[in-house]
């Protein structure tokens, strides 16, 4: 499967080859892959060359190394479509897997001017602050932090936020979310962020930040969303 005549550099054919495995299932997500050592004794080739294959797939995400265990391969990243305005337990779901929600925090604020502007109430009004990691089958994807207007959803109570807030809104209250504007930037995850979402300090992370809106054009909330990198990847299709 290696070819040392090829002009390919031989840890670049490694690595295809192995991602091919991965992608054939050859190698499953959670499963350990054969040492350095042996791979290097497989293919006839330097385990300098083997490390440099698998450092690039640790990189690029479809390993994990585990100090002191050896290197796994990587749960297949959620492939999340930029089409349709879905919530969380929506997305979840479809995909056959079973949304969560731990509260972290849940209070109410006075609106700053910026997030005053966005939600469309005066400086100072009273908001909740809702923090929840979000789960997928028990295991932490994004750390969420919500601002919506108490006096649009009044009385809002925990019970409410510890499953789908989209449910609560449209078929408890009634209220027809309609169209969101939604950013993703590149960032890191910080300390607190890493350890909510039990991965390293400074591994990458998506920012995304949704502002929805109700059927009559008033915003419902303002979401900041930090995802793991490592969990997600956004699809979007385009029209020429
Ligand atoms: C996504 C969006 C959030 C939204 C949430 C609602 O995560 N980024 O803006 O608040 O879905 O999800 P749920 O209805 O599961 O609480």
């Amino acid at each position: 499967m290696i070819n040392k005549h090829s002009p390919l550099p031989i840890y670049y054919q490694l690595e295809q080859n192995i991602k091919e495995m991965i992608e054939k299932g050859e190698l499953k997500p959670g499963e350990m892959i054969p040492s350095e050592r042996e791979w290097a004794e497989t293919y006839e080739i330097s385990r300098m060359t083997v490390r440099q294959a698998i450092n690039n797939l640790v990189n690029d995400g479809y390993l994990v190394r585990k100090r002191g265990k050896g290197t796994f391969v990587a749960t297949k990243k959620i492939e999340q479509p930029l089409k349709g305005l879905t919530s969380f337990s929506e997305d979840m779901r479809a995909r056959g897997m079973e949304p969560g929600a731990k509260v972290l925090d849940f209070h109410i604020i006075p609106a700053n001017p910026s997030l005053a502007e966005q939600l469309d109430v005066r400086e100072g009004a009273d908001i909740y602050e809702i923090r929840r990691i979000r789960l997928a089958d028990q295991l932490p994807m994004a750390l969420e932090t919500a601002y919506i207007s108490c006096s649009l959803v009044p009385n809002l109570a925990a019970e409410n936020i510890s499953s789908s807030i989209y449910d609560f809104i449209e078929n408890k209250l009634g209220l027809t979310i309609r169209f969101a504007t939604q950013v993703l930037e590149a960032s890191v995850a910080r300390k607190m962020e890493a350890e909510m979402l039990q991965i390293k300090e400074g591994a990458p992370v998506l920012l995304i930040q949704r502002n929805s809106y109700l059927d009559n054009g008033q915003p419902l909330e303002v979401v900041k969303s930090v995802y793991r990198a490592d969990r997600y990847k956004f699809m979007i299709e385009m029209e020429r």
